[in-house]
């Protein structure tokens, strides 16, 4: 396919910013869509002209000639930012008339048309099951606004399963050592209080050999370590055993694998220092894949192992399938097979009836796994979900004054956490110059360690004439001398020779 390097404004290529909300896989959705549009060939596609424009990406949005909401629609908060980002992108028109603006992403999914009801409105609307058909939609949405046409293209249902189309990941141009690969899209586990499966729709697992090819030529491009992306990867490759002999698709393979066995396969690529992989539901957090901590040794030990609460009842209402038992159980196991395994999850306060006694339950069983790290939040209705039957009865102040306690016991953790640290050689990945670096241009450089803490460290002085950079995406170990409040920082003792 020809691909034209058509005009934005003044005659130059037309530009593209991505404003992206949300969890992991709307980031990496977000860069799918920069690819499809800044123009690999065997991804771009015209569906009218039989010809893709080329974007570049756009510095602000003041210099965009099409701008993307990619949205997030899992609490209240995102949701509310989406009309008010419209609102502040579509004053830009004043200057630019030609500005295409799309809603993708998970409040596209969830509202679909009814985006096009209310002032400001978007040019068009992409549901997460549609990014295929972005360019082509974009295409259209440019020509109805240089036509002076009103342009209302909604692709947000769900795409039926078996025609579910996979963006091919390749490496765009800000790629860093690390990145993301998605392994399945949707989530069939329907916790009460989610919006996510209603959604991102029905599990569908990127086939193995897509996997492979994509991290294949991520590591080409310099990235060493991938974290392999999916609500729940631990139910990946289930979906394509179902249909496997039945109606499904000529791309399935003889031996497609479930997860520890993806996990093994992607560790054995040449090249890549690290693998990680998120979420990973407690329900479907199977020997098989305990083993593969201390088994692989790409396998970096960390795991975000999402409880959501303490007390069986409340677990119960939130449908999550596990009981307090099975969950420390499964974190026992874990331990067993990986000691030095770090562990994060996520937490939800103020469910709907949750009592003291079950908030409490909450507070000891974070107490007692001693997570590294904790993400909290308050409950927010979804329209839809089973929860949004039941009353919201915990009353705001009570829900932020659960946050603050649960907040408060987990910040002790963590400051004790990272100052066990303090004293060790570990291995870290070097992402780039560290963040006091990019702002006064010093030399200290950033990385993390396999059990995912985030170190800022400088080079020694027997390394004086090594550039710093030369040393991003080298594995080096670093002596950590120091705990700050949310990092670590040391000294380099050893790397991997630049070559
Ligand atoms: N698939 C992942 C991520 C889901 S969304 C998982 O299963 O963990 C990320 C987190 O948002 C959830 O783990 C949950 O803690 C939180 N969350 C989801 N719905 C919520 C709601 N209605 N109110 C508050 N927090 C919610
Ligand atoms: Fe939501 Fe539960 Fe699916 Fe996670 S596993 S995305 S919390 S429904
Ligand atoms: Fe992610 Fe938000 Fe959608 S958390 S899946 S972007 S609702």
């Amino acid at each position: 396919m020809k691909l034209s390097t058509s005009n934005g404004a003044e005659g130059r290529a037309p530009r593209v910013f991505v404003h992206t909300f949300g969890c992991q896989m709307n980031v990496d959705d977000s860069r799918r869509m920069v690819q499809l549009l800044t123009g690999l060939p065997e991804n771009g596609r015209d569906g009218a002209s039989g010809r893709a424009e080329v974007f570049e990406t756009a510095a602000s949005p003041a210099e965009a000639d099409l701008i993307l909401i990619n949205t997030c629609s899992v609490r209240e908060r995102p949701r509310e930012k989406v009309r008010h980002v419209l609102g502040r992108y579509s004053a830009l028109r004043e200057h630019n008339p030609g500005l295409v603006i799309g809603v993708t992403g998970c409040v596209a999914a969830q509202d679909g048309e009814a985006l096009f009801a209310r002032a400001p409105q978007p040019d068009f609307v992409l549901g997460p099951d549609w990014l295929t058909e972005l360019p082509a939609l974009v295409a259209e949405a440019r020509r109805n606004r240089a036509a002076g046409v009103e342009s209302r293209a909604a692709l947000a249902a769900e795409r039926p399963v078996l025609e579910h189309e996979f963006v091919e990941a390749h490496p765009i141009a800000e790629e860093s050592v690390t990145a993301m690969v998605t392994v399945m899209k949707g989530c069939d586990s329907f916790c009460s209080y989610c919006i996510v499966p209603y959604v991102r729709g029905r599990e569908v697992s990127k086939p193995c050999a897509q996997v492979l090819r994509e991290v294949e030529r991520l590591v080409a491009a310099g990235v060493r370590e991938v974290t392999l992306l999916g609500q729940n990867v631990n139910r990946y490759g289930l979906d394509l055993r179902a249909r496997r002999g039945g109606a499904g698709p000529s791309r399935l393979e003889a031996d497609e694998p479930l997860f520890p066995e993806l996990l093994a396969r992607v560790a054995a690529l040449p090249g890549l220092a690290r693998l990680r992989f998120t979420t990973s539901h407690p329900r479907d957090l199977s020997p098989a894949l305990i083993d593969c901590f201390g088994a692989l040794p790409e396998l970096c030990e960390y795991l975000h192992l999402p409880v959501q609460a303490g007390a069986d009842s409340l677990l119960a209402r939130m449908g999550r399938g596990y009981t307090r038992a099975t969950y420390l159980e499964r974190v026992a196991a874990l331990r067993r097979r990986c000691p030095e395994i770090h562990l994060s999850a996520d937490v939800i306060v103020g469910f709907p009836g949750e009592t003291e006694r079950e908030f409490r339950e909450t507070l000891t069983l974070v107490e007692e796994v001693g997570f590294e790290t904790l993400f909290s939040f308050k409950y927010s209705p979804r329209p839809g979900t089973a929860a949004f039957r039941l009353a919201d009865d915990v009353p705001e102040s009570l829900k932020a004054e659960r946050l603050a306690e649960l907040q408060a016991l987990q910040e002790r953790r963590t400051s004790q956490a990272l100052a066990a640290q303090v004293g060790r050689d570990v291995e870290v990945l070097v992402e780039g110059p560290s963040r006091t670096a990019r702002r006064t241009g010093g030399g200290q450089l950033f990385g993390r360690t396999r059990g995912n803490h985030v170190v800022n460290f400088d080079l020694p002085e027997s390394a004086e004439g090594v550039p710093a950079g030369a040393l991003t995406g080298r594995l080096a170990t670093v002596r950590l001398e120091r705990a700050l409040k949310h990092s670590l920082y040391g000294r380099v003792s050893a790397y991997e020779e630049p070559e």
